[in-house]
């Protein structure tokens, strides 16, 4: 049966209409997960009122959808709602974001005339919101700081609170800022983290303790691109903190086209899990659900584990397991059908092939991993993206209507990528990989509004 593919994602969490970007204030709180993302509800271009949109969960599979619910409308966030974190203590909610302020004149808005505002505005309920409290100013960050000073993210560690903030210096170098408190509302100035690359700014920083291991993770801007690395316009991942506090060892996330700003938050059960955006600013290809009337989506909801080289795996939440409907073998060298949303699970033997009809074909030939689109249409400009693997012994795909996420050496390297398939039906080739191709049923979002 052949279907027109709409491109309405089954899988992964997009607005109806309007643009998305970073996901914001993740966390689990009374009794469910909590979603907030970066939505401009008026354009899909993601022009005009930048706001928080609000998704919550009970089961990481049912969604609600309850609106918008912070938006521009004090002076110290007047041009916009920008990133931020979700930090839980007892019955309440506080969520941390940045005031983006543009003053009238003539500015580079680098150095002058653009407001970084921390700000924080607590919740009970996760949907209705406390008046809004200024927490730092410009003036309260290190002089050597342009203005350019974001997306705060919060955590508690030996009974202090403690905060990181992105951050572009007047000599355009990217790092990171710390800041400690005992209530949550003072903050004092700690330290600055700088790394070792050549980027300008690091966006949206995370820090967590995972096996036993400190991580810092960044989304530096402004790394000069290379084959295997910094392949997209802008980079995400992360570095190990070593034993004198240095951020050592940069592993991007994810190898492909779509991905950015990743956040991470805890499940209840102590999981680490993550999501990230599935899509990056200013990239040289495009979305045709633009012409739809939205774009964007998150990444399915990731776990985090660390393996024994130290290096991070991801995987998709166990959740979504619930969704298999039913598996069928795929021998070596077999060609099957399946219709979108999908998932296979295959073990590898040295090189191999695995054709996406009509999409994509992804090869793993000699140490090297590559996702080649096989048309303009299919990638919408998207054309090839590597990554350089010692070996490949195991690789899982789901694919959604409109973009495949590929996890492969258990989740220790990932590609995600939008994808644009004229229909939902694809023949799957696979050559040197053998595994079970599922079907897969829908996450469910409705909508409050
Ligand atoms: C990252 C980012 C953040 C900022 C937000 C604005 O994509 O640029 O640094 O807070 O998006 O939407």
């Amino acid at each position: 049966m052949q279907m027109k593919n709409n491109f309405r994602q089954k899988l992964h969490l997009e607005p109806s209409n309007g643009w998305l970007n970073d996901p914001n204030g993740l966390c689990f709180f009374n009794g469910e997960y909590h979603v907030y993302f970066q939505y401009s509800p008026d354009s899909a271009e993601g022009i005009g009122r930048k706001c928080w949109g609000h998704w919550c969960s009970p089961d990481l599979l049912k969604w609600r959808f309850t609106g918008t619910v912070l938006l521009p409308d004090t002076p110290e966030d007047r041009s916009g709602v920008y990133s931020g974190c979700g930090f839980v203590k007892a019955d309440t909610l506080y969520l941390f974001y940045t005031g983006n302020v543009r003053e009238e004149g003539n500015h580079d808005y680098i150095t002058s005339g653009r407001g970084a505002n921390v700000i924080l505005v607590t919740t009970k309920d996760g949907h209705n919101m406390s008046p809004k409290k200024v927490l730092l100013r410009n003036a309260d960050y290190p002089d050597y700081c342009s203005c350019h000073v974001r997306d705060p993210k919060v955590w508690e560690e030996n009974g202090r609170y403690h905060m990181v903030l992105g951050a572009r210096t007047l000599a355009a170098k990217g790092c990171v800022l710390y800041y400690i408190s005992d209530d949550l509302e003072n903050w004092t100035y700690d330290r600055t983290i700088f790394g070792e690359d050549e980027s300008y700014m690091w966006e949206c920083p995370d820090a967590f303790t995972l096996g036993g291991i400190s991580f810092l993770s960044v989304s530096p801007q402004g790394v000069p691109h290379e084959k295997y690395v910094f392949q997209n316009v802008y980079s995400s991942g992360y570095f190990t903190i070593g034993k004198d506090g240095d951020p050592e060892n940069y592993r991007e996330w994810d190898k492909g086209f779509d991905f950015y700003a990743p956040q991470s938050f805890d499940a209840p059960d102590g999981r680490k899990l993550f999501i990230g955006w599935e899509g990056i600013g200013d990239i040289p290809y495009s979305n045709p659900t633009t012409a739809l009337g939205w774009q964007h989506c998150l990444t399915l909801p990731r776990e985090l584990s660390v393996n024994d080289k130290g290096n991070i795996c991801q995987t998709p939440v166990r959740e979504l397991e619930r969704l298999r409907i039913d598996g069928t073998a795929v021998n070596n060298g077999a060609a099957v059908s399946a219709e979108l949303p999908f998932e296979f699970v295959g073990k590898c033997i040295g090189n191999f092939s695995i054709k996406l009809s009509g999409v994509m074909t992804l090869k793993y030939e000699d140490g090297e991993f590559s996702m080649t689109f096989v048309s303009e249409s299919a990638g919408s400009g998207r054309t090839v993206r590597y990554a350089k693997l010692a070996e490949c012994t195991d690789i899982r795909i789901i694919a959604d209507t409109a973009s495949a996420e590929i996890y492969l050496n258990g989740g220790e390297t990932v590609l995600s990528s939008r994808m644009y398939p004229e229909d939902t039906q694809i023949t799957l080739n696979s050559e040197g990989v053998e595994g079970i191709l599922y079907r897969l049923g829908w996450i469910e979002v409705i909508t409050d509004e």
